[in-house]
């Protein structure tokens, strides 16, 4: 863990236009807004027993400073750049920077939809990427993540074809904090 603090924390970014969700084409994105997904979100944290902060922006050089946070704050990110997705070579830097894990998800299948959607400039430098489910991206995404996480801090590596962290984990994980609150 990348800090002092036992229990890790997550960053998950919302890239432009993420702030219409429910409004905004509701037959791609469905009719959930970005308060529905943060409270999911902060639901599943729960569960898994990790800390989880939301943030959305419109501006790319917003999105860059705070994934420039997670340096020194978080231990990981879930992102979902939108329309950055296609063209920022500067978020990818941005992630390339960081040295921390980042999940790449998409509401909508992007394979699916017009051509120039199909490329991801930030796709490569993740550790994963999730699409085409609606909010459970994120919500697959950030249980892949915070899994990892907490089995790197378990010393356990990640292997190829592991179930999804258990509640098991989660409960240990719930039974370390108790013991060293
Ligand atoms: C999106 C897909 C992008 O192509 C689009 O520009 C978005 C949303 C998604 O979540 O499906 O803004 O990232």
């Amino acid at each position: 863990m990348s800090s002092t603090r036992e229990i890790p924390h997550l960053l998950v970014l919302h890239g432009p236009n993420l702030n219409l969700l429910g409004l905004r084409e509701p037959s791609v994105y469905g009719t959930q807004t970005l308060a529905d997904v943060d409270a999911a979100l902060e639901r599943l944290a729960e569960e898994l027993g990790v800390e989880v902060a939301c943030r959305q922006s419109n501006q790319e050089g917003e999105l860059i400073d705070w994934l420039h946070e997670v340096r020194d704050r978080f231990d990981g990110v879930v992102i979902n750049p939108g329309g950055y997705t296609h063209t920022s070579v500067a978020l990818r830097d941005a992630i390339s920077a960081i040295g921390k894990p980042c999940v790449e998800v998409h509401l909508s299948n992007v394979h699916a939809r017009e051509a120039f959607r199909h490329t991801s400039l930030t796709a490569a430098v993740c550790v994963g990427v999730v699409m085409g489910f609606g909010v459970d991206s994120y919500l697959l995404g950030f249980r892949a993540l915070a899994t990892r996480i907490l089995r790197e801090a378990d010393g356990s590596p990640a292997r190829v074809g592991d179930a999804p962290v258990s509640a098991r984990t989660a409960r240990s994980s719930r039974k370390r904090r108790a013991r060293r609150s």
